[in-house]
């Protein structure tokens, strides 16, 4: 059965799109069916990660809309990729976008929803349609701070089942005194760690040119277990 899950945070430039790239690669890896989906509607930019700007036509707003077929909006891959609107339209309610993605979920193992960061409209839509979440934060403490709320909020959604990742940690990070470590993000959050992913000069690259980065950058490694994880295989949460 399709599991759809949705990418969120409190503070925007965490990497939730750079998370939907890499998690949803890793787990076609694993063999899984993915669609992904950018509900970052009218600042979307996952086409760009994706590396399939070119090919968008159409995006899911046409299709709840009902503008144009499930084989013009869905652009076909290794992932399958759906580009969010560009603006809003009063079509856009919690039912209609929860009921055009559970349509799609037949097609798929999962569904991962590329959330704007915080907590108004466009997450809420998003959220309407997701059964779990993952928020993503560096270890800053704004950003922590803010994914608490936005943890909070997806509760008040009725998502029982949200993960924590951290972002772009670093062992030994330049500005230590601003940065919280591992356990004191799981507390300030109060959400179960699913993943750490580090900081990573590969991704900078890959988000730029629509490549992933290689099988054996850091960050692919760290991707690679979380699609372990979320798939419910038992692997140590941090690599040795
Ligand atoms: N682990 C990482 N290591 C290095 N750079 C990273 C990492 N994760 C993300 N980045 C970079 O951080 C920037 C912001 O990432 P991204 O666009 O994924 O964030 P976002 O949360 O989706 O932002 P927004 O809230 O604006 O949608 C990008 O330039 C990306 O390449
Ligand atoms: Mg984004």
């Amino acid at each position: 059965m399709v599991e759809i899950i949705l990418i969120a945070s409190g503070k925007g430039g965490s990497g939730k799109s750079t998370f939907v790239n890499g998690i949803s690669n890793a787990l076609a890896d694993l063999g899984k069916k993915v669609l992904a989906a950018d509900c970052d509607i009218g600042l979307r930019s996952l086409d760009l990660m994706f590396g399939v700007t070119e090919n968008v036509v159409f995006d899911w707003g046409d299709l709840l809309l009902e503008r144009c077929s499930r084989e013009q909006a869905v652009i076909k891959g290794k992932v399958d990729f759906l580009a969010a609107p560009r603006s809003f339209d009063d079509g856009f309610t919690p039912e209609s976008v929860s009921e055009l993605f559970r349509s799609l979920a037949d097609d798929y193992d999962y569904i991962i929803l590329d959330a704007p960061a915080g907590i108004d409209r466009g997450m809420r839509l998003a959220a309407s349609a997701a059964d779990r979440a993952i928020v993503v934060s560096t270890a800053d403490s704004i950003c922590v701070r803010s994914c608490a709320r936005a943890f909070d909020e997806l509760r008040r959604l009725n998502i029982e089942d949200t993960r924590l990742v951290i972002n772009m940690f670093e062992v030994k990070p330049a500005c230590k005194h601003k940065l919280l470590n591992i356990d004191q993000c799981i507390d300030e959050t109060g959400v179960q760690l699913i993943g750490v992913i580090p900081r990573d000069i590969n991704i900078g690259f890959s988000s730029v040119t629509g490549k992933a980065p290689d099988a054996d950058a850091p960050s692919s490694l760290a991707f690679n277990r979380i699609a372990m994880r979320i798939t419910g295989k038992r692997v140590p949460l941090i690599c040795e």
